[in-house]
């Protein structure tokens, strides 16, 4: 099996890519080594063999994968050698170039997982860097299998695009939640009935959505087709500009996610 060591172990997004991979298989306790720069690392409780160290240059000996998963801003914080390793990154706005001139690796990925990973239910496009060999490819795409849906993209800006379409999760979904409650309560609904009423229909959507035979234009065109109430007020929101907002959303992100 291959050792994998995880640079940020303790921290939110790797946790909830390791639990779901360690759950399924995808990964063996034994194999697994964290580091951080506190002395203990919480959450890993149901796999006493996971290892944990404050030494990232421990972590890389030991390891014949890394994924390094610390804030972009804390990279310069991290002192180790992964040349002759696979490593993988999943932070944001750190491109490639960035982390061979830093570590010295040429097998090298770029991921980027997005907060549904703990529920099994990320989206995680991967881009790999020339060097990465099948055993290499295989290894990643189980691993993010194990979190959700996995997708090899052609090209590494495609990893910025997505930061901002994918990387930000169930944000996006969860502002248009924010103003239905809003409304909700403005004509009178109890918070607490509203609250309940719109996380339903959120878990509604995304049920539908996921599985549905036609795509998103196709939903949206049945309804208006139908004439209903529905169909009045995606028409009112179409006319008010809901695209060109969400597009606005989209570009704010990705730029920010190309700024480095
Ligand atoms: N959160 C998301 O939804 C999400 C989605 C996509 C991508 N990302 C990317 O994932 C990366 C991690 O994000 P996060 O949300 O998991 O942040 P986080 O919860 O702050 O975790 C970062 C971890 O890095 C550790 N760390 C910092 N410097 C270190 C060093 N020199 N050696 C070892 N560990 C070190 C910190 O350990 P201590 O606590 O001990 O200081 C912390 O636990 C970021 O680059 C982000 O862009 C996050």
């Amino acid at each position: 099996m291959t050792a994998l060591g995880v640079v940020g172990g303790a921290g939110w997004l790797a946790g909830a890519l390791l639990r779901p991979a360690l759950a399924k298989g995808a990964i063996r306790p034994e194999d697994l080594i964290l580091s951080s720069r506190r002395p203990t690392i919480a959450g890993f409780e149901s796999w006493p063999a996971v290892r944990a160290t404050t030494d990232n240059k421990t972590l890389a000996a030991q390891s014949d994968v890394v994924i390094l998963s610390v804030r972009p801003e804390d990279l310069a914080g991290v002192e180790a050698d992964l040349s002759g390793k696979l490593v993988i990154s999943v932070m944001a706005r750190v491109t490639m170039a960035d982390i061979t001139g830093r570590f010295g690796c040429d097998r090298l990925v770029r991921a980027m997982p997005n907060a549904s990973a703990e529920q099994a239910l990320s989206f995680t496009p991967w881009f790999a860097s020339p060097a990465v060999t099948p055993l290499d490819r295989a290894f990643v795409s189980s691993f993010f299998s194990a979190s959700g849906l996995a997708r090899a993209v052609p090209n590494e800006p495609d990893i910025d695009y997505f930061t901002g379409l994918t990387g930000s999760g169930f944000a996006f979904p969860a502002l248009m939640a924010r103003a239905m409650i809003e409304h909700a309560v403005e004509n009178g609904i109890a918070p607490d009935l509203a609250d309940a009423a719109v996380r339903q229909l959120m878990l509604g959507a995304g049920a539908y959505v996921s599985e549905a035979k036609e795509n998103a234009a196709g939903i949206v065109k049945s309804f208006v087709d139908y004439g209903g109430t529905t169909a009045a007020g995606l028409t009112a929101m179409i006319d008010r500009g809901s695209d060109a907002i969400v597009k606005a959303g989209l570009d704010a992100a990705w730029k920010k996610a190309r700024q480095g």
